[in-house]
């Protein structure tokens, strides 16, 4: 059988990773795409030229011309402008709504069979607006920020609880942003729910709070300490576990940003939700049961995203 291929629309920090981390895994062959010349192809060979020692078979290219991503399985795509520190990740609003348009209809051309993943900030409103340029089914478009923002949360979690990170497990639903929901009470220590924990005096309610609060500043204390760019190497793992469990159809439930009708009481937009996701694509959306402070928290952050797709719309009015 053909080995799979993976497109990588944006050949930066994070695209880069990618590449890297589809290379070892043997995901598949790979084109990095990027409107910079010399970037993406500069970097594919540079990760082609690890193969001998890493020992992995993949071809790996890089390109500036839409055409070459024919007939790509899967996009991933990072283009755009990442934070600076003081920047929200609603600041870079206007400027990736462009980006969108032009990566949509590039795929809408070359690859409208793929499985996209979206990782543009900020990412509710970008993957929405993906979506609607490229014109593919919402099936087969989806955001990466749950999976990232749950690993933050369990990193955490880890260190706080001196356990393996394995055994920890981690929801974050809701929009990318400062308004995200740490669900405390879906998320464990090897089976035990956090307020459990807290009862069993293993941490205090304050110690979990301060965790919560830096899972939802996780991205800017990144940027904080970068200085010149945002984190990659975190983002870039997350969406690999989410190309994996596409093409493997390994059925996995992940937190991601899908197309929401129905479920949450959401009639069509884009948030972060549970996720089933296997090679139909997102093929479940989980409609989980929030208490009336989850549910407070969810909806807050609802209505940040939809406050962002009405800027899209007001930006880029054939999105209206
Ligand atoms: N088409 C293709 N590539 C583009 C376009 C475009 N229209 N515009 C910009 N790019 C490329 C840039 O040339 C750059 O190589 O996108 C790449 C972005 O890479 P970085 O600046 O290194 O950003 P990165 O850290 O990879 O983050 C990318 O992901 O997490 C989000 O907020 C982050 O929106 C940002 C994105």
């Amino acid at each position: 059988m053909a080995r799979p291929k993976i497109a990588l629309i944006g050949a930066g920090q994070i695209g880069g990773t990618l590449a890297h981390l589809a290379a070892i895994k043997e995901l598949g062959d790979v084109v990095l795409f990027d409107i910079a010349e010399g970037t993406p192809q500069g970097k594919a060979l540079d990760i082609a030229e690890s193969g001998p020692s890493e020992g992995f078979d993949a071809v790996m290219k890089g390109t500036n011309d839409y055409a070459d991503i024919a007939g790509a399985d899967v996009c991933i795509v990072t283009a755009g402008v990442p934070r600076k520190p003081g920047m929200s990740r609603d600041d870079l609003l206007g400027i990736n709504l462009k980006v969108m348009k032009s990566v949509g209809e590039g795929i809408k051309q070359y690859a409208p069979n793929a499985f996209v993943i979206c990782i543009t900030n900020p990412l509710d409103a970008m993957v929405w607006a993906l979506r609607e340029f490229s014109g593919l089914p919402h099936e087969k478009v989806v955001g990466m920020a749950g999976v990232l923002d749950s690993a933050r949360f369990r990193h955490f979690l880890s260190v706080e609880f001196n356990v393996s990170m394995r055994d920890v497990t981690g929801f974050v639903l809701g929009g990318h942003g400062d308004t995200m929901v740490p669900l405390v009470r879906y998320s464990t220590v090897g089976g035990i729910p956090l307020p459990d924990l807290v009862q069993m005096g293993w941490t205090s309610q304050e110690k979990l709070d301060a965790i919560v609060q830096r899972t939802r500043d996780g991205g800017a204390e990144i940027v904080g300490l970068l200085k010149t760019g945002s984190a990659f190497y975190a983002p870039a793992t997350s969406a690999i576990e989410m190309a994996e469990a596409y093409l493997k159809d390994q059925k996995r439930l992940l937190p991601c940003a899908a197309y929401v009708d129905g479920a949450f009481g959401l009639n069509g937009m884009y948030v972060g939700v549970p996720t089933i996701i296997g090679a139909g694509g997102v093929e479940k959306v989980v409609d989980i049961k929030l208490n009336k402070d989850e549910q407070a928290m969810f909806d807050k952050s609802v209505e940040a995203v939809k406050g962002l797709v009405e800027a899209c719309k007001g930006i880029d009015t054939t999105l209206a």
